[in-house]
């Protein structure tokens, strides 16, 4: 436990709730969820089978309905063949990063993963026993990881390497190519390569490929709770070779007995061909609240190297504006009444250097946002 750590920004947030307690307005580019409701197809049918009584327990992998779903849903967006009996469905990505993670690596392996990066990544791999190795990244490389830094820091415990794209909290992507180059060179190492897609949907440019297709050594995760905004349904799902399905069965069956009955129902819906132009165009409107936000920011002296291409957030360096970024967002908040999260809550890479605005609240906030910053900094 004590290598796990809070996250920072939740005493931003409650700091901000407190201050709003107080009638003061803040504007919240913290939170690291869509602003916008699930749809109403989507909780219609969570409703419906909340009434239809399907409130039992689910197989651990899912229903097989919804695996189904989920693997036409590749074919339709990706155009890849994914069998549903290499698709596991899992509380959130959260379970299934869990499930990955806990059929992958022992206790003293080595996972190798981007500094910044999500942070529960590290606390997972610290659950299991592993050791975690940090790269530090920065705009050289799109603030990923790449094969020569692959291969510059795989040692003898190497057994995993963690990758998202787009990443939180930078919003950047791995080319395909790299992707690729990455998933053979540690395939001849015999490691695994875990690959977060959770942002998939939310991309703004650049070529969108999933990794299904990238080898059998590769584990791709994604989830319900971003693009399809159901954050709270707590419904993700992984997909893995197959020789991983049956430990994946097990371990899925002691740690969470199965992901949530009505979720998936719903999830059915949230699949369905009829709902991605309202999901498409919640897409549109993050690209427009990026397309603002990031000249706006840059124009305030924050530094943001590379364009993000997709999720809902740009990582910013605050140098020019201040020595340390955590001092920065608790001033922002107090005198400002801005909330965004502090860098440290992503690694130790010159974490005070940067922080990370989420676009997620609508564009008049972002607005007040902006000329509150420009106000305090002035
Ligand atoms: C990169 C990344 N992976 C996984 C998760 C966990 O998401 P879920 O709600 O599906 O558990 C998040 C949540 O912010 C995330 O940013």
């Amino acid at each position: 436990m004590s290598s796990i750590e809070p996250f920072h920004v939740m005493d931003i947030l409650a700091r901000a709730r407190q201050l709003e307690s107080q009638g003061r307005h803040i504007v919240h580019m913290e939170v690291g969820e869509p602003d916008f409701v699930t749809l109403p197809g989507i909780v219609d049918a969570g409703r419906q089978a909340l009434a239809d009584g399907k409130v039992h327990y689910t197989p651990a992998t899912g229903l097989v309905e919804l695996r189904e779903a989920i693997s036409a849903w590749y074919l339709r967006e990706y155009d890849e063949v994914v069998p549903m009996e290499r698709i596991v469905v899992t509380p959130g990505a959260s379970g299934a990063l869990q499930l990955a993670l806990g059929v992958t690596v022992n206790p003293g392996d080595g996972v190798l993963i981007a500094d910044p990066g999500y942070p529960c990544n590290r606390h997972m791999v610290a659950m299991y026993g592993a050791e975690i190795h940090g790269i530090p990244v920065d705009e050289t490389s799109n603030f990923q990881l790449n094969l020569d830094l692959i291969r510059q820091h795989w040692q003898s415990n190497s057994r995993a390497v963690m990758l998202a794209s787009p990443s939180n909290p930078t919003g950047t992507l791995i080319e395909p190519a790299e992707l690729g180059r990455i998933c053979d060179f540690v395939k001849q190492q015999q490691g695994v390569v875990i690959v977060d897609e959770i942002y998939h949907g939310l991309i703004y440019q650049g070529d969108v490929i999933s990794a299904v297709g990238a080898g059998d050594n590769v584990i791709v995760i994604n989830s319900f709770s971003k693009y399809f905004g159901m954050t709270g349904w707590r419904l993700g799902w992984l997909v893995a070779p197959y020789e991983l399905i049956n430990p994946i069965d097990r371990l899925a069956q002691n740690i969470f007995l199965a992901p949530a009955t009505p979720s998936q129902y719903a999830a059915l819906v949230a699949l369905s061909e009829s709902l991605k132009p309202a999901l498409d165009e919640r897409r549109n409107q993050f690209q427009q609240r990026r397309d603002y936000l990031l000249p706006a920011i840059r124009e305030l002296g924050f530094e943001t190297p590379c364009k993000p291409q997709g999720a809902f957030y740009l990582y910013a360096r605050s140098t020019a504006l201040a020595g340390d970024s955590m001092a920065l967002c608790r001033d922002l908040l107090e005198q400002a009444g801005v909330a965004i999260t502090p860098g440290v809550d992503f690694g130790n890479n010159h974490s005070n250097d940067f922080v990370r605005f989420a676009y997620t609240t609508g564009m008049d906030e972002l607005k007040t946002g902006v000329s509150a910053i420009r106000q305090y900094l002035s």
